[in-house]
């Protein structure tokens, strides 16, 4: 089957080849195609070209996208969108002056959703995550990462993991998984907290890794939850399973995090709403790739991840939503790209670069996905009518998002 689309009034993100990610100046630069077309055939990109030389073949269907703009599908690099309930009293709290650290501390926070999701049944789970994850397709989210993290017990968590392996099996974009055990020291080993990691990386890991549902390791590196020493802990034992990690860092201290994370290799080092120098120069000449989530700082009011100073240090920088309950109840791709605009000094194609590219870096699918290439999955979004693609983050709130298609369908 192929699907000839025509006229496009701008194919955005078009790359012969992509092999790498963006970072520094080279992020400003988006590729865009004017008066374009583009072939698909099944599930991949085949061609594309300007209208004026359009081949003179034959099509199974031929579609008019005149005034449309055509991107790749947005990567979600992070989230968290398997979660029981929602914690709209912690919404209240915050509103009446608590911060989030305050909240947690009185047993609210992540154990609160962790108590929550151990006593929902797993078919309960899968229907609230579904229904998650077709609202943020609709959105134009065309890969997704989801982690584990609200279980804390070994059933818990692999029940969260089952939960997205049946996400798997039921849609068609790439998840990946990530086994987020560490998002929290349960109240059982409140005055043994030692004894969890040991407990997860004696019990919880191996199990997790012989299911093979799993593709990272995750864990909240951050004061009051886990140490940089039991994070490094937590990476080495997952890399003896051949999992890389995917770090919860900076969101509140800068604690040596990142640093720690980037000598192990990991993948991404996520939030960095705090960032001190020290942490900028330990990001140089590594293969791991910073992560803003723009709102998770909107929803909780807390700084924004410096990007400029990311970027311009010569650093990518990828964004993601974070959908979570209780930081960032919202897993729409386009208004993290208006915040990251508005908050983050970037400018639109920094922006698109950083939700698409640099995205699919952070979750190793960056040579299926991410850019218009011949080759790649037919993974795209499709705008309605506006008058150009800095108009997306720009009139934030609305998604202008007219046709999803995943590996050559349209939802
Ligand atoms: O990325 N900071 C750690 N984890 C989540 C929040 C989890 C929660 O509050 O439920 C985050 O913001
Ligand atoms: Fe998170």
């Amino acid at each position: 089957m192929k699907t000839l689309f025509t006229h496009i009034k701008g194919l955005v993100q078009v790359r012969e080849e992509s092999s790498t990610w963006l970072a520094g100046e080279a992020m400003s630069h988006l590729p865009v195609l004017e008066n374009a077309w583009l072939l698909i055939e099944n599930d991949k990109i085949i061609d594309y070209g300007s209208m004026p030389n359009l081949p003179d073949k034959t099509w199974d269907e031929q579609i008019d996208l005149s005034g449309k703009f055509v991107l790749p599908a947005w990567v979600d690099s992070h989230t968290h969108l398997i979660y029981a309930g929602n914690r709209e009293q912690e919404f209240i709290d915050r509103i009446k002056g608590l911060t989030y650290e305050e909240i947690a501390a009185k047993g609210g926070g992540i154990v609160n959703s962790a108590k929550n999701l151990q006593t929902t049944s797993e078919n309960e789970l899968y229907l609230q995550a579904a229904n998650r994850l077709e609202q943020v397709m609709q959105m134009g989210t065309g890969a997704i990462e989801i982690k584990s993290g609200y279980g804390l017990t070994l059933e818990a968590e692999l029940k969260m993991l089952s939960v997205i392996k049946k996400l798997r099996q039921q849609y068609d974009l790439p998840i990946k998984a990530t086994f987020l055990g560490a998002h929290a020291v349960p109240p059982e080993y409140k005055n043994n907290q030692k004894a969890y990691v040991d407990h997860l990386i004696n019990e919880m890991l191996p199990a997790v890794a012989e299911q093979g549902i799993a593709n990272y390791v995750d864990v909240f590196c951050e004061k009051n939850y886990f140490s940089v020493a039991e994070t490094e802990r937590i990476i080495e034992a997952a890399q003896q399973y051949g999992l890389p990690a995917k770090i919860h860092v900076n969101q509140f201290y800068a604690i040596g995090g990142i640093a720690a994370s980037v000598k192990h290799n990991a993948r991404s080092v996520d939030h960095l709403e705090v960032l001190t120098d020290t942490d900028l120069n330990a990001l140089q000449h590594t293969q791991t790739m910073p992560v803003a989530l723009p709102s998770c700082s909107f929803f909780i009011d807390i700084p924004y991840t410096p990007a400029r100073k990311i970027i311009d240090a010569g650093l990518p920088l990828a964004i993601a939503t974070d959908y979570n309950p209780g930081t960032t109840p919202n897993g729409n791709m386009n208004f993290c790209l208006s915040l990251a605009c508005i908050k983050m000094k970037m400018t639109p194609e920094e922006a698109i670069n950083a939700a698409t590219l640099n995205a699919a870096y952070a979750l190793d699918l960056l040579d299926t996905h991410g850019s218009i290439t011949p080759g790649k999955q037919a993974n795209l979004l499709i705008t309605e009518k506006i008058p150009s693609y800095g108009f997306l983050p720009y009139s934030f709130g609305q998604n202008h998002i007219e046709q999803v298609y995943i590996n050559g369908k349209r939802l």
